[in-house]
């Protein structure tokens, strides 16, 4: 289901809804979510305090629920932890996907 190497990398197809959410709360960044076809909102696990943590050398960690509004008007709804870049570097902007430690960031 998930395959970093690949274009698309995510292909949920691939296995059950509760596998994909099973993966879903494993991820430790934050950077997947989930929300299911009858609900509006993204599921909320968290309270609604939210900590903020530079993490030397690399991304901003945002711990709570947070909704993300993007240059294209968007929103995207974020629970748990969600990691921004620090470094510049991230292809998935404004989100860090561990490319930080490739350019060797000092931050
Ligand atoms: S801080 Fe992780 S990719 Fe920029």
């Amino acid at each position: 289901m998930f395959n970093p190497s690949e274009k698309p990398w995510i292909k949920p197809n691939a296995a059950s809804t509760d596998r994909i959410i099973e993966q879903v709360k494993k991820c430790p960044s934050g950077a997947l979510s989930y929300y299911m076809n009858n609900q509006k909102e993204n599921n909320k696990e968290t309270s609604a305090e939210s900590i903020v943590e530079v993490v030397p050398k690399g991304p901003l960690l945002v711990y709570g629920n947070i909704t993300v509004k993007a240059t294209d008007g968007s929103e995207h709804h974020k629970n748990k932890v969600t990691a921004f870049c620090r470094c510049g570097a991230s292809l998935n902007k404004p989100y860090c996907d561990g490319t930080h430690t490739k350019i060797d960031f000092k931050g």
